[in-house]
């Protein structure tokens, strides 16, 4: 019920419409009875400001930021966890006491994710498709996981370069089919728009890789791509990308209200009779 103590939390994108996130955040306030409602925000870019300082004095309890916003979120606030900083984007802000906090769950997300759905993960060799904004939460998330070499293989190669800086561990790739590495690869991570629906498919022969392999996308729709299809038929771990979205979200409702909600399989339905309408 709302009313007089009802608490507010939402998600800040352009466009927002597509969001899972309301579904995830209503199902747990009802599963932990905080009295409270996640709603979603279309804020234009040039917007966020006076959009986020605006909730910040209206009492709003905390947002999630989505593209365009994780990036350019990160300056207004008062402080930034460690995450956040050396990710360089902020997806979670909680309003407390005047001050703007800001979080990055993803990294969080993507790892409890893999942990709590490959039955193993060996951490010593890790090939990471991709360069962007998500890559970026994912190595941050391989390095302090302890992996001791974290490939990136990127189309545009200067963009893997640069991942250098974000950990010592990271060795650049030239874009490739049939990357020589293959062989060595524990765990190989798709970051890449590549196999999501209406995009094209990845081209990577999954063949070389050793026998307990795991291999992750976090592309969730649809929730198993053609790379993820590959690798079953191969007989690799094969772990999908809807639950870096459930454990992000799971981290950033703990950090407003102080309750860790449960992520089960009833909560990955709701969401995926959502993705499919
Ligand atoms: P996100 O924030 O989801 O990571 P992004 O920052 O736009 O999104 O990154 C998209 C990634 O997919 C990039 O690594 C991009 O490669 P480039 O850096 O070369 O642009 C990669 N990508 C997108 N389309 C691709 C394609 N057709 N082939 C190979 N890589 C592609």
């Amino acid at each position: 019920m709302i009313n007089g103590k009802t608490r507010l939390a939402g998600v800040m994108g352009w466009p927002v419409s597509h969001s899972l996130s309301p579904v995830i955040h209503n199902a747990w306030f009802r599963q932990t009875g905080i009295n409270g409602v996640y709603v979603p925000f279309p804020v234009k870019p040039e917007e966020l400001e006076q959009a986020v300082r605006g909730m910040a004095a209206m009492g709003v309890a905390g947002v999630n930021l989505t593209i365009p916003h994780k990036e350019w979120v990160l300056p207004l606030c008062d402080e930034v966890d460690e995450a956040a900083k050396r990710i360089g984007a902020v997806n979670t802000v909680l309003f407390k006491e005047g001050k703007m906090h800001g979080f990055n769950t993803d990294a969080y997300g993507f790892w409890q994710n893999l942990e709590e759905r490959a039955r193993f993960v060996r951490k010593h060799v890790a090939l990471v498709l991709g360069a962007g904004g998500a890559a970026r939460a994912v190595v941050a998330a391989l390095d302090a996981a302890g992996f001791g070499t974290i490939y990136v293989m990127n189309r545009t190669f200067a963009k893997a370069e640069q991942f250098k800086t974000l950990s010592p561990k990271v060795v650049p790739l030239e874009w490739n089919a049939n990357p020589a590495q293959m062989k060595e690869v524990d765990l190989l991570v798709n970051t890449t728009s590549l196999g999501m629906k209406g995009e094209a498919s990845l081209e990577i022969d999954l063949s070389p890789l050793p026998s307990y392999a795991v291999v992750t996308d976090i592309v969730y729709t649809p929730l198993i791509t053609p790379l993820l299809a590959q690798a079953q038929e191969r007989g690799f771990q094969v772990v999908d990308g809807l639950g870096m979205l459930l454990y992000q979200a799971q981290k950033a409702f703990h950090i407003w209200f102080g309750q860790e909600p449960v992520v089960d399989d009833a909560l990955r339905q709701k969401v995926l009779e959502h993705l499919l309408c």
